[in-house]
């Protein structure tokens, strides 16, 4: 038997309800924040996730997936979105007499080579906007707030887990400082941590092995390293979440794990679990990739997380199953089916020549409110009798009324 690749799923079900509700939901709100659909490719230049995403992150080091095509091109599966979404902002020369912020969104595929378990896929779904061209901290209040709200609708009550990561001036002065300070414990940090103090010594600050060590608790922290500007700026952030209602909680250790981030970084938390999305800015993104300067700020959530943690409380119910036996019956279903259909009513019938009890069973189990049982006798009269499946109460309904009927009922 052939199986899925490891790390992959099939999307069936609940889940698959789930699925479409979470993508009706943030294809509203993208809507009302004024966000526009953009798709990019599957898969992109390996240049562009290393540069983009960072050589020194674990992503770029272990996780995409490369692959050389049959003209000799080195291509990656996208391991998030960003970069894409940059790529096409710098290709399409969108900066050029920018005089708004260009805002994108995107609903799709990813790949990363990951260790599979609970939340963890090596093919898994996003959705994440990009807002390009302004640094004004009320857009990075915008992209938490949107992130924030669609969660929220979906029933999770979230967190925002915030900090700010400075400048790349600012870092470098504090990487010094942490790296002093980290190399005097070396020897007591987890074998990724003993790696990542040369190549990017500030992801062992959210390393979730050492995260209760004493080392990391008492470790330098980044606020005292910043900028007034950055300050300033990151605090008039807060103050903006503060009248947009947002629950945030400043998080010192937040580092995140894509090296392109500045200033402001965020996740999206429930209690305990993994991050459910992050974001932050990403002011030299643009120019790394051989635009201009262009100030960005955008996040992405995993919708497979979404799902483990939503309620399992979506309705598959339909509204009416026809039932029919002889080829006349069978023939005004194929009618009546139409029009419910017209009216926006759920609706399905017998499409395996089944006996009246098991067209009964099956209407059970597709969980329909109302039965409409098709008869030559009644249609001989111009009748069709209705049946209410909850109450087992039955009803003989003019032809012609059938469909105000039915719309009265459910
Ligand atoms: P990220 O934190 O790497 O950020 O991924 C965002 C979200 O994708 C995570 O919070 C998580 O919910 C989900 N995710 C990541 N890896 C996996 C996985 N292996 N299996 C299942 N879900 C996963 C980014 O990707 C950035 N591009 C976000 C961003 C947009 N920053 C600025 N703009």
């Amino acid at each position: 038997m052939i199986t899925k690749p490891k790390g992959c799923y099939d999307l069936t079900g609940v889940d698959a309800k789930k699925y479409q509700k979470i993508v009706d939901i943030v294809n509203a709100y993208a809507k009302i924040y004024n966000y526009k659909y953009i798709r990019t490719p599957l898969f992109e230049s390996t240049e562009l996730f290393k540069r983009g995403v960072g050589d020194s992150s674990d992503i770029v080091q272990k996780e995409t997936y490369d692959f050389i095509d049959r003209g000799g091109r080195n291509y990656t599966l996208r391991p998030e979105g960003t970069a894409g979404v940059v790529r096409n902002f710098i290709e399409d020369k969108l900066y050029g007499n920018q005089t708004s912020v260009v805002k994108k969104y995107y609903i799709g595929s990813m790949y990363r080579y990951e260790r599979p378990g609970l939340g963890r896929n090596r093919e898994f779904t996003q959705f994440g906007v990009e807002a390009m061209g302004s640094d004004d901290p009320l857009l990075d209040a915008e992209v938490i707030s949107l992130s924030y709200n669609i969660l929220k609708e979906l029933g999770l009550d979230v967190t925002v887990k915030i900090n700010n990561l400075g400048s790349p001036k600012d870092r470098e002065n504090y990487k010094k400082v942490l790296v002093e300070y980290l190399d005097k414990h070396i020897n007591n940090l987890c074998e990724d941590c003993q790696k990542r103090i040369k190549i990017n010594p500030l992801r062992i600050l959210d390393c979730k092995v050492d995260s209760d060590s004493d080392i990391l608790k008492n470790a330098p922290i980044i606020s005292d390293y910043l900028d007034k500007l950055s300050t300033e700026r990151f605090n008039q952030i807060l103050n903006y979440l503060d009248y947009l209602d947002v629950d945030y909680e400043i998080d010192n250790n937040l580092v995140r794990g894509l090296d392109y981030y500045d200033y402001m970084v965020y996740e999206l938390k429930l209690s305990s679990s993994l991050a459910l999305g992050g974001g932050g800015r990403y002011n030299h993104l643009v120019s790394t990739l051989g635009g201009p300067e262009v100030p960005c700020v955008g996040f992405a959530c995993g919708i497979e997380r979404i799902i483990n943690v939503m309620e399992d409380n979506i309705n598959e119910d339909i509204d009416v199953y026809i039932m029919h036996i002889n080829d006349e019956e069978k023939y005004k279903a194929n009618i009546l089916l139409q029009d419910l259909r017209l009216n926006n009513i759920i609706c399905d019938t017998n499409f395996m020549n089944k006996s009246l009890k098991s067209q009964f069973k099956e209407a059970d189990n597709m969980k329909a409110k109302i039965l409409i049982i098709l008869n030559s006798d009644d249609l001989s009269k111009g009748l069709i009798t209705v049946k209410d499946n909850i109450t087992k109460e039955e009803v003989k309904v003019p032809e012609d009324e059938i469909i105000d009927y039915i719309l009265g009922v459910i």
